[in-house]
């Protein structure tokens, strides 16, 4: 690649695709100039992207958060980088960098990024890969969503769907440190086997290949006391109907039903006979405790005490089969594209 040449990632329809999924056809290359920056902006160079589940909210839209992106307009997601040149007083080159950006090798960027969140800093002594994943939106949600929603105690029984994924990865791990005896639930014996392996939960399950409800009835014989879910629908009424008593419900995301919506929940009465609580919460909303998280999970993961799982595809072509791949389960941890090697500072 020239080095005058920005490479990016474009929308290009927004219309294909069931409900919100997306379809190959949505994005199209597109080669412009590398930018030129302004008083108060820096130039970041990109080296990964971040594929999330969630990108199709920046594509379509989503009600009350995200205005969809106008055709033709470049593609954005989490983008960890490196600044190469500044003007801005705050940063400079050299800094390691996150925050929702084009996808392109190049962006001119204030402090702020495109959702209107300051850029966050990746701590030295971190890869930019992990500011992306363990100590970007990924860890942080596992963090916060077991955290503040879970509330587990030493002895609880949890649960986590999409367990072998970015963000139930760490959740499992985090629940596990809190002392309780955690299941993951995945798709597949070598996701099950890496669950049970390395990150070292108690028990898995396959959705893929077992009948959730019965495997779930019968590896929690005293109920669920914490199900922390990103995949929704039939997984989620499974759990709804083997809560414990008191038992809480944490809804990180809903995987299973973006591109279909499906039938809708039958067990969603347990919540009133077990007395159950079901929550969500939305990233954005934590801003104003990134910080917090970062440097306790900064810390578990320097001590090795949680561990990444990163799914690295590399090249700048990569992107659109790796963020779709998400939804065929493609993915182990979290998906990045590696476009460039990090200039380093
Ligand atoms: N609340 C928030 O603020 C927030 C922020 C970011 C993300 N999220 C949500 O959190 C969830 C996890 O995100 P992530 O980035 O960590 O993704 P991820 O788990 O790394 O990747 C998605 C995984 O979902 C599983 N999956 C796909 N289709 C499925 C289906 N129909 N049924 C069951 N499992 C399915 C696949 O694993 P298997 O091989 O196991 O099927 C796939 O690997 C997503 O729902 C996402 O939208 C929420």
């Amino acid at each position: 690649m020239k080095n005058d040449v920005n490479r990016q990632w474009v929308v290009a329809d927004a219309a294909g695709g069931n409900g919100l999924g997306l379809t190959r056809d949505q994005f199209e290359y597109r080669e412009t100039a590398v930018p030129e920056i302004g008083d108060g902006e820096m130039l970041v160079r990109s080296v990964y992207f971040s594929c999330d589940p969630m990108n199709h909210a920046w594509v379509k839209g989503l009600e009350e958060r995200f205005k969809a992106i106008p055709i033709g307009d470049p593609m954005c997601g989490g983008v960890a980088g490196r600044v190469v040149k500044s003007r801005h007083p705050d940063f400079r080159p050299g800094d390691a960098v996150t925050g929702f950006m084009e996808f392109a090798d190049y962006v001119a960027t204030g402090p702020m990024d495109r959702t209107g969140t300051a850029l966050q800093r990746i701590p030295d002594g971190f890869d930019l890969a992990s500011g992306l994943a363990t100590l970007g939106m990924n860890g942080l949600c596992a963090y916060f969503g077991m955290g503040d929603f879970g509330h587990v105690k030493p002895g609880d029984t949890v649960v986590v769907s999409g367990a072998a994924g970015a963000i139930g990865s760490v959740a499992g791990q985090l629940a596990r440190l809190s002392g309780a005896r955690v299941i993951g639930i995945a798709g597949g014996p070598r996701k099950c086997a890496l669950l049970t392996g390395d990150l070292g939960f108690d028990a898995a399950i396959d959705y893929k290949a077992e009948d959730v409800p019965s495997r779930m009835a019968a590896l929690c014989p005293d109920g669920i006391d914490v199900f922390f879910d990103n995949v929704g629908g039939a997984i989620l009424d499974a759990a709804l109907a083997n809560m414990a008593h008191g038992g809480r419900i944490v809804i990180c995301g809903g995987i299973a039903t973006y591109n279909s919506p499906g039938p809708g929940l039958q067990n969603h009465m347990a919540l009133a006979m077990r007395a159950c609580t079901m929550s969500g919460f939305f990233f954005f909303d934590y801003i104003a405790r990134f910080g917090e998280g970062v440097k306790r999970l900064g810390t578990l993961l320097k001590s090795g005490k949680i561990k990444e799982v990163l799914d690295v595809a590399d090249g700048f072509d990569a992107y659109p089969d790796a963020a779709l791949g998400q939804f065929e389960g493609r993915n182990t941890g979290k998906q990045l594209v590696r476009i460039a090697d990090d200039p380093g500072r």
